[in-house]
């Protein structure tokens, strides 16, 4: 059996016990072209070298040349696309070297510029990713719409929205560093991991949406914005989510508002269950732990929040305006030991019945 670089990768990037051994079998099945009984299973190979100035037809033929057991190499420092692409691909492996420059129009929300769909993938950018020039960008950078993959190192250099993670499961994406207007929107997702993903600008650094189940963000670093559960609309369901490990700092010297914030709009209803926050550092949050629902039906219960310190913006550590048609049942907070610049520091919990506080020195009381 043949050695290439995707087995190592797949193999070392199994931060959770994900189904890689589904990606490596696929791939090896792939490979073994000297295996007789395979005939119509090997591998194509596609590499693409930019022309200088306009790759679009380029890259979106990827698709229909090697989008079965791909091997595709982009060794180029840039590509540049004037539409947005998308590649297709099953039981693929892609290495971009450089970046994915948009040149084109405008890209109106929702859309983004470079969509990457399928199963059994390993995509991996070794020192790039997507780029999109001009101000005012209201599409996505990167959509990764895959299931059973591995998506790595892929950054994102934007005016507009980072990565859309949509329509996604059991794929883990890791260690992008993405400067955006906001860095990584979960949706629709589960089985899902990310890992060491570094965010500069002032959206939400990782956005976790409606139909989520099974998500850990972990490792990753938040420079300007902190992380946020985000129920928006009818039937919102998101659960089993695990935040850990997060840095959440300022961004030239202006504080994040948050380190974790959990929002409803008016109009939600649903729930967001079994979610635990641990190994949170903020610095200068205006308020480390938010909760904005006060008007809402919607519901955030068995919630742990472990392990938070650093400093506060304020006089706020932790803010919970719970509903009171949907109260925060199932509460822990321990070990939350956040630093304050005001005189006394304040914790405000609305509706939040049978809240657990433990290794603190401090109490979580409904507003005055
Ligand atoms: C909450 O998490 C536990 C353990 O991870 C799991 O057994 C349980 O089914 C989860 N509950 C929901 C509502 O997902
Ligand atoms: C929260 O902590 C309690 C007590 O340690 C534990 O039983 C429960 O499973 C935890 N829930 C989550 C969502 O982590």
């Amino acid at each position: 059996m043949r050695t290439i670089p995707l087995l190592a990768l797949a193999s070392s990037s199994a931060a959770l016990a994900l189904p890689y051994a589904a990606v490596q079998d696929a791939l090896l099945a792939a490979l073994d072209w000297a295996a007789p009984t395979a005939p119509n299973t090997l591998p194509g190979f596609c590499t693409v070298t930019s022309n200088g100035h306009d790759d679009t037809q380029a890259l979106a033929d990827i698709s229909k040349r090697c989008g079965k057991n791909g091997v595709i190499t982009l060794p180029s420092k840039e590509y540049i696309i004037t539409k947005p692409v998308t590649l297709s691909l099953s039981n693929g492996y892609l290495s971009l070297k450089g970046w994915i420059t948009y040149t084109g129009d405008h890209l109106p929300s929702g859309t983004a510029a470079l969509t990457l769909a399928g199963s059994n993938l390993a995509l991996t950018s070794k020192d790039g990713g997507v780029r999109v020039t001009g101000d005012a960008v209201e599409g996505y950078a990167l959509h990764v719409k895959a299931t059973n993959s591995a998506v790595t190192g892929f950054g994102v250099d934007s005016s507009g929205p980072g990565i859309l993670v949509a329509d996604v499961s059991n794929t883990d994406i890791s260690g992008g560093t993405i400067t955006a207007a906001s860095g990584v929107v979960v949706t629709r997702a589960s089985n899902m991991a990310i890992n060491g993903i570094t965010y500069t600008g002032v959206g939400d650094c990782v956005s976790v949406q409606a139909g989520t189940a099974n998500v850990a963000v972990s490792d990753t670093e938040c420079r300007g914005a902190g992380v946020v559960i985000d129920a928006a609309g009818e039937d919102v369901q998101i659960r089993n989510v695990a935040i850990g490990g997060v840095r959440v700092l300022p961004l030239d010297g202006a504080p994040p508002a948050s380190g974790v914030r959990f929002q409803s709009t008016e109009d939600a209803w649903g729930q967001a269950a079994n979610i635990s926050i641990g190994v949170l550092e903020v610095e200068g949050a205006t308020i480390p732990i938010a909760l904005d629902g006060a008007n809402s039906a919607f519901s955030f219960h068995h919630v742990n929040v472990t392990d938070v310190s650093g400093t506060a913006g304020g006089a706020k550590v932790v803010q919970l305006h719970c509903s009171p048609a949907a109260p925060c049942h199932h509460w822990r907070f321990k070990h939350v030991d956040v630093k304050v610049e005001a005189a006394r520091e304040n914790y405000v919990c609305d509706n939040v019945p049978g809240l657990h506080v433990h290794h603190a020195a401090w109490e979580c009381l409904p507003s005055q």
